[in-house]
């Protein structure tokens, strides 16, 4: 069992081999994807809204997503480890977010960060990528900025904007990112960023031509208590087990079944 690290992930995009991704913040969640073959596994900070029950991502502290990943990598023996960089903990310079990253690593387990934004991201994404930290990074929806975007909207649409979207994420790679997460963006939007990049896209409400998927694991099993949105799906549905409903997530978005397009967003 080889574990699966950036390389691997870029050869599968060149291979054409979608990529797949849930979130995890437990030891017994993280364990239970990785034998049932999830190839990177994020602790988002979604958990502030799954785990802590707030009403945004915003409220995580570092220290959160520290315990929440140093459980998830006793749990994960070949997936790719990927932990949420919180709001506050990168924005105010590229040092503030090397001193963060590196406690996310060191004591945390990552071996990937992802932080949200576009080109005033590129220098600390350099920044960090230069000092040996490999990069995810997040555009589209990115709910740290919920307040800004006036709620959890679809990005994206108009032709300034999603230009915009579009010339963001080749600078991001040019800056040494080593993945992509696209969050409710046109399916159009998100195909067109896909072809354009060396580096994989992970979509989230991106559609299906992305080069892998992530999903929020309380919405992808039925398990949060607030609606969920309509980029997801329930996989208990069908399944008699959480392994199963894991599985079939694998399945779905290996031979692209998953997203389909009631799960997509168009242009218009
Ligand atoms: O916080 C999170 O879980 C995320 C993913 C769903 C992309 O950012």
């Amino acid at each position: 069992m080889k574990p699966v690290t950036t390389f691997t992930l870029r050869e599968m995009k060149r291979q054409g081999e979608k990529i797949t991704c849930l979130t995890a913040y437990d030891y017994s969640f993280a364990s239970l994807l990785d034998h049932a073959g999830i190839d990177m596994v994020m602790i988002g900070d979604s958990l502030g809204m799954v785990m802590q029950g707030h009403d945004s991502t915003l409220p995580v502290s570092v220290a959160d997503m520290v315990y929440h990943s140093r459980c998830v990598a006793r749990g994960v023996r070949r997936a790719l480890i990927i932990a949420d960089m919180p709001f506050m903990s990168y924005q105010q310079s590229p040092s503030h977010a090397f001193a963060s990253a590196g406690r996310l690593m060191q004591k945390g387990g990552a071996q990937v960060v992802k932080l949200e934004g576009g080109e005033p991201m590129a220098e600390t994404v350099q920044f960090l990528v230069d000092r040996g930290i490999p990069v995810c990074a997040h555009l589209g929806l990115t709910p740290q900025s919920v307040h800004q975007l006036g709620g959890y909207r679809v990005q994206g649409r108009e032709t300034t904007t999603a230009e915009r979207i579009q010339r963001d994420a080749k600078l991001l790679q040019q800056a040494g990112a080593s993945l992509l997460v696209l969050e409710a963006v046109p399916t159009e939007l998100a195909k067109a960023i896909t072809s354009d990049l060396e580096i994989p896209t992970i979509g989230i409400g991106a559609g299906p031509n992305c080069d892998g998927q992530v999903l929020v694991l309380q919405d992808m099993l039925g398990v949060y208590p607030r609606p969920s949105p309509k980029f997801s799906r329930n996989f208990m549905e069908g399944a008699n087990s959480i392994e199963a409903a894991v599985r079939a997530y694998i399945e779905a978005v290996k031979t692209g079944k998953f997203p389909a397009p009631e799960h997509s967003f168009s242009s218009s």
